[in-house]
């Protein structure tokens, strides 16, 4: 499973000098379930994402993933995920076997037990006939199930989806959802992101809703409803949004107003 408290990224920015593309996020998710990402671009889906994957360092806050820490057990983080997303490298010049067969060697998999896993995965996703293919003259779809298989190889218990319908057909796309949902039924813990509100309403046992950095709302389908009087995913998604763009709005205007009275005090302390 995987903990994450105060999980915080900031970046500095030529046009935007420091920014926080996390601010302190915090959020639990466990085996069996899916927990979704739901969030807008830029919101920092990706961010917490490459963070918990350990490919990114916080700048503050921490993640423990079935109880390595990734900041100082980076290494074992990395044998309890499977990462995808819709632009991992699927390479050109190797066939769609010799890519996940690459990656299981990574891992440190012996021959026969890769071997074995590799032809249940190449038959559980239907991936007999592109065996031999090269990535360059797979289409998006045979890349994606590459990807999906090089997630899969070593087994494990946590797997990490990346926006991973992005580009997809909706044939393609309603498989591989499928098949997230069938990993989740395996006992899995699959954390999954997405701007796409109809896949958060229908594959997410859980959802936090993501925006400038922050979870702004978060639990079952059910809980957002009720909580937020409101029934459809959407117009929750936007209530919230404005809701906060209008606090956001009104803290600058007081900010606004405390400069000003700190000029005219300065003003008629001179005068
Ligand atoms: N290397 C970087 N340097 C500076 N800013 C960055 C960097 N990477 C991401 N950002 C910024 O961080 C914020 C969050 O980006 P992130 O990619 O996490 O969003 P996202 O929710 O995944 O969006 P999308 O739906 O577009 O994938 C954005 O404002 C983005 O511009
Ligand atoms: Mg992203």
């Amino acid at each position: 499973m995987i903990h994450v408290r105060g999980l915080a990224k900031e970046y500095a920015d030529l046009k935007r000098g420091k920014f926080a593309a996390l601010a302190g996020i915090s959020f639990d998710a466990f085996p069996g379930e899916i927990y979704g990402l739901l969030g807008p671009n830029g919101a920092g889906k990706t961010t917490a994402l490459r963070i918990i994957s350990t490919v990114l360092r916080p700048t503050a806050g921490t993640a423990t993933v079935n109880g390595f820490d990734v900041l100082t057990q980076a290494s074992q983080v990395r044998h309890q995920i499977g990462f995808m997303s819709a632009n991992t490298g699927v390479y050109d010049r190797m066939t769609a076997w010799e890519m996940v067969e690459f990656f299981g060697k990574l891992y440190g998999l012996s021959d026969e037990l890769l071997r074995t896993r590799m032809e249940d995965l190449f038959t559980r996703l239907k991936m007999n006939d592109i065996r031999d293919q090269l990535g360059a003259k797979m289409s998006t779809g045979m890349k994606q199930k590459v990807s999906i298989a090089r997630a899969l190889v070593h087994n494990p218990p946590i797997l990490i989806f990346d926006e991973a319908t992005s580009g997809l057909d909706v044939l393609v796309a309603r498989a591989l959802l499928n098949t997230v949902a069938e990993l989740r039924d395996q006992g899995k813990c699959v954390v999954f992101s997405t701007h796409i509100m109809r896949e958060a309403e229908k594959l997410c046992n859980r959802l936090a809703i993501m925006y400038r950095g922050l979870i702004l709302a978060e639990g079952t389908l059910e809980e957002l409803r009720d909580k937020h009087r409101e029934n459809d995913l959407e117009e929750l998604f936007f209530r919230l949004i404005s809701d906060h763009e209008r606090a956001r709005a009104e803290a600058g205007n007081a900010a606004d107003d405390a400069a000003a009275a700190v000029q005219d005090i300065q003003a008629s302390v001179k005068s």
